[in-house]
């Protein structure tokens, strides 16, 4: 009641409040997320106008914080903090701002967070942020009652900038505040010119500060701390400084106090520690002289970064203010500012103020944001909102990416379009899907003429049109396209003609009338489908079923047969069936595996509930969710067959098969210790991406050599990962050891507590680990005949310190020992005992690359001839490593550990 009367209060004054505070708010975004409808106020405490948040997003719950931390025990609270805007579902929730000064111009982007257990949990969230597709910062909680403030300076690379919460699976993401604010685009420079953006790390005001300095005092609303240590003083002047000198416009109250050395003749210092050492940091010192200098007086100044100097000496003007800074980045661990007098001031040198930011590079793919306005102009022309779910993995997919998969599943829910109708023409934004390079438009009911603005899709390489009503001509551009550039253009010649001559037909460009559209985004994106499914159609050919992603299909169980040939050659067997190699209608080749008839009838069996039908359509979700799980070094799936009779996964064809055939065949010969640490890099980021990039965690269950897969680069990609969620462990616990797990393999504990989790999946790849090192198989013969488990082959070496005797001797002794070491350490550590007593994979992944950054580093071996032939494998496989990273970055989780030395994308220290 009390909050609901303030409320009401500040209610009456807004009108004149905006009228008078209005114009100097130009182009000012204040957002006060999470309060009640309709509400626009003006926060006593900074005259800033906030308006209620519905307007930019439409995902997410509004709740109040909690009445320990809300008004009115604690009437201090700053108004916009006291709500919030939570979001429990999906896993990247967006704002959608569209600052007034449009795009190519500077940002000051500002996000607020007070948790104040607005959920009853007690639980304090931790989650990332994104402006667009780039990685902005993590928010991390450290009470209730924290207001954690996130500052980044961006320049709009469009006329909409997305800001973005992304779950990381440590609590729902939550927002107080969000506040952009136009910036001047000349301030604020870097050598990376507008590519990169400036997250804030400290803004202090040096000396005394009365106050925040904020907007009004500041026309940008910065905030600013106080900051004086205590061996600093403070100088202040009641005098004028002209601030209006330079764009930095420092306000006056900042500008007018500074700090200088309690000694005359001491620097004054500031340093700070960045725990990525790679990190970049810009400083924006800012100075005037505030003192009345006599003649014979003087303050001189020089700045020094970790002892260089990062300018030249200079006096600060009495008259306006004037702001330095370094023209290259500062990076490295340690970092030290020092502002000192030169040998000819006789004053000490003094600081007014100083901003210090991390700089974070713009993704390459940010050119990509016309895709997201194309697909948001899509989604309004056919009115889809609210659905924000998609893949399961993936927290940083790229918000293009959530909205097509959004498309993909509101048309994926309505098999039946003749009624809801999704009529109407194609959307002219379609042009706009700069990365389409497939377009299937067949067997539509399509009317009018063949659009030109087709032909703009730069990367489109095949465009069928059959099947349709469509007359007039093809577009010369088209026509053009299809002939220089190598599209792919199939039309039913009988309705059109090839030249503008032929026929007088409809010039002006008619609307396409859409009733089933099919648009396969091959570049990793999804396919929207537009389904008009009836019955004579069903079997008339490619993508009759369900709407599945990126060129992903549903196949019939006689498609199954054809395109195995009659289940004619087997390549491999696992836990859940049987493995065939097949090829699709273009010869792609591909692995087709038939689902055990037994673990089908085991699950159906033991509940009685579950109906065979029942199975097969938590079969058909399953399967949907996994096809839409993309990871480069996971086997992928090309599509799946449920008709009810038969259940089959068809993936990718891996051309060297499986590592465990690999390692025991003639080929193992040729694999050096590079490369097994390369295939061990590649399936631990595999196995990574399934526990840490995918919510929930897939847990994978039969982590086993037979199941790494070797493409013809011999990069490794796990297969068979998802199945135990398939078949929920339920149904299974009586037969999980036996069909499950593969001797060999299976983490003991887990055997012994039934209790399933990442870690047992870790032991696992323990065993491939060792595996890899000594050529062995898991379970081996001795020479007495005795089978015995690699690890029990591996612990007497290790007693001894015999790394030698560890490694396969088809090695021949080429290797690093460093490397190796280190590689045994870590494979040993995932078989300890106790789970909890195992590494993650995130820590393998990182370990790993340390091994083969020992291996790569290590001294070529004697003449000159070997010393050529490492140093060129060494610089190879460096650009390999980045690649790595790069596309980490992309599709997995954040922190990126590249083996030459960790790396994560953001030190604490920023945070
Ligand atoms: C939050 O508090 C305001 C003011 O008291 C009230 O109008 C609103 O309904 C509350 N919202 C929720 C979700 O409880
Ligand atoms: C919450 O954390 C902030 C920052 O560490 C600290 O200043 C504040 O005193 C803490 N408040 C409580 C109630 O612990
Ligand atoms: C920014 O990136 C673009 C594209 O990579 C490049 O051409 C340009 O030189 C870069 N500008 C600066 C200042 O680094
Ligand atoms: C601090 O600000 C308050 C109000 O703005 C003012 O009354 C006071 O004189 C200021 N103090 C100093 C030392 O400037
Ligand atoms: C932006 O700053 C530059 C120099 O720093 C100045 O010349 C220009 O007038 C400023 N623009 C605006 C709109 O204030
Ligand atoms: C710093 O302040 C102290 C006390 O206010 C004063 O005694 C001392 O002279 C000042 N130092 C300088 C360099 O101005
Ligand atoms: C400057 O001149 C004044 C007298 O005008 C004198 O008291 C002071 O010591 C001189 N200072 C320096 C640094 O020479
Ligand atoms: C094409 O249009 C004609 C009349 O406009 C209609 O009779 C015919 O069925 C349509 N063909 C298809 C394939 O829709």
């Amino acid at each position: 009641m009390g909050a609901h009367s303030v409320f009401l209060i500040l209610f009456s004054v807004i009108a004149i409040a905006i009228v008078v505070h209005g114009q100097g708010q130009a182009g000012f975004i204040s957002i006060d997320c999470g309060s009640p409808p309709n509400i626009n106020y003006v926060d006593t405490d900074t005259g800033i106008s906030y308006t209620w948040d519905a307007p930019f997003i439409n995902a997410g719950v509004n709740l109040n914080v909690s009445e320990e931390y809300g008004y009115p025990k604690n009437p201090v609270l700053p108004f916009p903090l006291a709500d919030v805007r939570s979001f429990p579902q999906g896993n990247r929730n967006c704002y959608t701002l569209t600052p007034s000064d449009g795009k190519g111009n500077l940002y000051l982007i500002r996000a607020s967070f007070m948790y104040g257990n607005y959920d009853g949990k007690n639980a304090l969230p931790e989650f990332d942020l994104y402006v667009n597709v780039n990685f902005w910062t993590s928010v991390k909680l450290r009470n209730a009652s924290e207001n954690v403030i996130k500052e980044i300076l961006s320049f709009a690379e469009s006329d909409t900038i997305y800001v973005c919460l992304v779950n990381k699976g440590k609590g729902t993401p939550f927002i107080s505040a969000l506040e952009l604010r136009p910036m001047n685009s000349s301030i604020y420079g870097t050598e990376f010119g507008r590519n990169v953006s400036l997250v804030l790390y400290q803004r202090w005001d040096t000396g005394y500060l009365n106050g925040t300095g904020r907007y009004q005092k500041d026309t940008y609303d910065r905030i600013w701390s106080p900051y004086s240590p205590v061996s600093w003083n403070t100088t202040m002047t009641t005098g004028y400084i002209d601030i209006f000198q330079s764009g930095y416009r420092p306000p006056d109250e900042v500008i007018k106090t500074a700090a200088s050395p309690k000694s005359d003749d001491e620097p004054l210092e500031l340093s700070w520690t960045s725990s990525d050492p790679d990190t970049r940091f810009y400083a924006y010192l800012y100075f005037a002289e505030l003192e009345n200098l006599k003649r014979n007086e003087s303050r001189e100044i020089k700045i020094f970064w970790n002892g260089s100097p990062v300018s030249g000496a200079f006096n600060p003007s009495p008259e306006y203010s004037m702001t330095v800074s370094n023209s290259r980045a500062f990076t490295g661990k340690d970092h030290w500012i020092s502002v000192q007098k030169t040998a000819e001031s006789t004053r000490p040198p003094i600081l007014n103020a100083i901003e210090i930011f991390s700089a974070q590079s713009l993704d390459e793919f940010y050119t990509r944001i016309d895709d997201v306005q194309a697909i948001e102009s899509i989604k309004s022309t056919y009115k889809v909102n609210k659905i924000w779910t998609g893949d399961p993995c993936s927290p940083r997919l790229f918000p293009w990416e959530v909205l097509l998969m959004s498309l993909f599943l509101y048309f994926a829910a309505r098999r039946n379009l003749s009624s809801s109708g999704l009529h109407g023409p194609i959307a002219f934004a379609f042009r706009n899907l700069s990365l389409l390079e497939s377009l299937d438009l067949s067997n539509n009911n399509l009317k009018g003429i063949v659009p030109e603005f087709l032909a703009d899709l730069k990367y489109l390489k095949s465009l069928n049109l059959k099947g349709n009503n469509l007359t007039g001509f093809i577009p010369r551009s088209l026509r053009k396209r299809a002939t220089a550039n190598g599209l792919a253009l199939s039309v039913d010649e009988q309705n059109i003609c090839h030249s503008r001559s032929c026929r007088d037909g409809n010039r002006i460009m008619v609307p396409i009338v859409v009733s089933t559209l099919v648009i396969i985004l091959i570049a990793a994106l999804a396919i929207i489908c537009i389904m008009r499914r009836e019955s004579k159609i069903m079997y008339s050919g490619a993508y009759s079923g369900p709407l599945l992603p990126s060129g992903k299909r549903r196949f019939t169980y006689s498609e199954v047969s054809s395109i195995t040939n009659n289940f004619n050659k087997v390549i491999g067997k696992g836990g859940f069936g049987i493995v065939y190699l097949g090829s699709l209608e273009d010869g792609t080749e591909i692995a087709v595996k038939m689902i055990n008839d037994s673990s089908f009838g085991k699950s159906k069996g033991s509940s009685s509930s579950s109906s065979s039908s029942q199975v097969s359509k938590e079969f058909q979700v399953e399967a949907e969710l996994l096809l839409t799980v993309h990871h480069r070094n996971l086997a992928s799936f090309v599509g799946y067959c449920d008709d009810g009779r038969s259940m089959a996964l068809i993936y990718e064809y891996m051309a060297n098969g499986n590592l465990q055939d690999y390692l025991s065949s003639e080929n193992a010969e040729d694999l050096s210790w590079e490369k097994r640490l390369h295939i061990a890099i590649d399936s631990a980021q595999g196995l990574e991406y399934l526990h840490h990039g995918c919510r929930p965690p897939i847990v994978h269950r039969d982590v086993k050599t037979a199941n790494i897969l070797l493409n013809d680069n011999l990069e490794a990609k796990i297969a068979d990962f998802g199945l135990s969620k398939v078949f929920p462990e339920d149904d299974l616990s009586h037969v999980v050891t036996a069909v499950m797990g593969t001797p060999g393999y299976v983490d003991p504990e887990y055997y012994n507590t039934f209790k399933l989790n990442e870690k047992s999946d870790v032991y696992s790849f323990g065993i491939v680990l060792l595996e890899l090192i000594t050529g062995k198989r898991s379970i081996m013969k001795t020479d007495d005949g005795e089978k015995m488990n690699v690890v029990h082959y591996v612990e007497p070496f290790l007693k001894m310190g015999d790394i030698d005797g560890v490694v396969d001797p088809r090695l021949h002794g080429d290797f690093s020992s460093n490397s190796a070491w280190k590689f045994v350490e870590v494979a040993m550590s995932c078989v300890r005992d106790r789970g909890t007593n195992r590494p993650n994979t995130n820590q393998i992944v990182s370990d790993l690359k340390q091994c083969l950054a020992a291996e790569l580093a290590r001294e070529p071996k004697s003449n000159h001839e070997k010393k050529e032939v490492v140093k060129e494998k060494y610089t190879k496989t460096k650009s390999t490593v980045q690649n790595y990273s790069s596309n980490e970055y992309n599709s997995s989780s954040g922190s990126v550990s590249l083996s030459f030395g960790d790396y994560s994308t953001f030190g604490p220290m920023a945070r």
